[in-house]
């Protein structure tokens, strides 16, 4: 019997590559739940959409009646919950809809998971971000066992659903497993987000919009990283437990841009430094925090887990493959992306 699996949010930049993981391991069924918001995209999906062990949903993690008949129709193993608004500025000019989705949301697949797990072997895994640690001085490193301390209106809503799930766990039984993981970058980044953002606007000599002074440093995991990570801790975590994922990769965001502008002019042929020339500084986010690192040693201690590539190469593989899908990125910032669903999914 196929092992099944709900993954919600599974059309959006990590969960496809979390969607694409599982489905090529034939042992298991995925069901994608994903309303298809601006971030949800199909096309990052073509090459699996047909597989068998494969199956799409268009729709809302808030709708419990959809969750419940979800719930009651596939007989789930497990739970693998991406679903989420996870832009920081969309969350300071539009606050509620982050409540909507990511606590809101997140309960009602808890509502429907608390009846679902009195069987053996159940797993419901909250995929958080790091952000909920808050943010850190120029010393030390978020663990396991950091205090929450979120600081924009993203990071407190899920900082409040990881709460829900460590609650359910506590109050119910739910057998359940989160972990919190720093910036990702990769294929198939949206390109609202630091990385994909300046590719996109350096080839088409556009200004690179740097924050502040560019002086806040994030730690960076290839997204292939971290969806290994999301099979590992799935397969093998301890229930109750929570994972940090990162990869001890630190960058200054003006170093990284630095980096990245020289990086795309050998790629484009340009003149080194001529990508440089379009940095801008711009007004600082609010409450901008200032840094975020993550040990993972707890993760590479009892799981084995490491990265697999250094920044470096992990930054060159992106670059080539947002270079090499011309058709995605158009699609993207064209908004066409939008019609895939009506084109390949409204007759089946
Ligand atoms: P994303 O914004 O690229 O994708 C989110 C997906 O969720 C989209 O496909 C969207 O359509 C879907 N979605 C949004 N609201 C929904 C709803 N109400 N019902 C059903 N589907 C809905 O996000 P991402 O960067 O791939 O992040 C995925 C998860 O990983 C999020 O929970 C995020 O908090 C977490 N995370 C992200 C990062 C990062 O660097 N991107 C780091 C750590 C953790
Ligand atoms: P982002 O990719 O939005 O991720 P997060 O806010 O979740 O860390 O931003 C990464 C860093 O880059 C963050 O310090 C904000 C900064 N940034 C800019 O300087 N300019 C931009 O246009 C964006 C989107 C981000």
């Amino acid at each position: 019997m196929a092992h099944n699996i709900l993954v919600t949010g599974g059309a959006g930049f990590i969960g496809s590559h979390v969607v694409r993981r599982f489905v090529q391991d034939k042992k298991y069924h995925i069901v994608n739940l994903d309303k298809l918001t601006y971030a949800g995209n199909l096309e990052n999906l073509t090459d699996v959409e047909n597989e068998v062990n494969y199956e799409f949903v268009k729709g809302d993690i808030s709708d419990s009646v959809l969750v419940q008949k979800l719930f009651e129709l596939h007989d789930f193993e497990g739970v693998i919950h991406l679903a989420a608004e996870s832009h920081v500025d969309r969350s300071i000019s539009n606050p509620l809809e982050f409540v909507q989705t990511n606590v809101i949301g997140t309960v009602c697949l808890l509502e429907a998971a608390k009846n679902w797990t009195k069987g053996e072997g159940k797993k419901f895994y909250h995929i958080s971000t790091d952000e909920v640690y808050g943010s850190l001085g120029s010393e030390g490193f978020f663990t396991e066992k950091t205090s929450y301390d979120p600081q924009s209106p993203y990071s407190a809503s899920k900082a409040s659903s990881d709460h829900f799930v460590r609650a359910y766990g506590n109050t119910y039984q739910l057998p359940f497993v989160i972990s919190n993981c720093s910036n990702n970058y990769g294929p198939n980044h949206f390109p609202e987000k630091l990385i994909p953002l300046l590719i996109n606007n350096i080839k088409n000599n556009r200004p690179l919009p740097i924050y502040g002074k560019g002086e806040n440093v994030r730690d960076w995991l290839y997204v292939e990283d971290h969806a290994v990570a999301i099979k590992l801790i799935y397969e093998k975590g301890r229930i109750g437990e929570t994972y940090n994922i990162g990869g001890f990769n630190e960058w200054k965001n003006i170093d990284l841009v630095e980096l990245l502008c020289d990086m795309m002019d050998e790629k484009l042929g340009n003149q080194k430094g001529t990508s440089r020339k379009l940095i801008t500084f711009v007004k600082d986010r609010a409450g901008h925090d200032l840094r975020y690192a993550i040990d993972a040693t707890k993760l590479s201690k009892e799981l084995g887990w490491k990265p697999s590539l250094t920044f470096e190469e992990g930054l060159e593989k992106t670059v080539d493959w947002f270079l090499g899908n011309e058709k995605w990125l158009t699609d993207v910032t064209t908004g066409v992306y939008m019609n895939y669903y009506e084109e390949h999914y409204n007759n089946r």
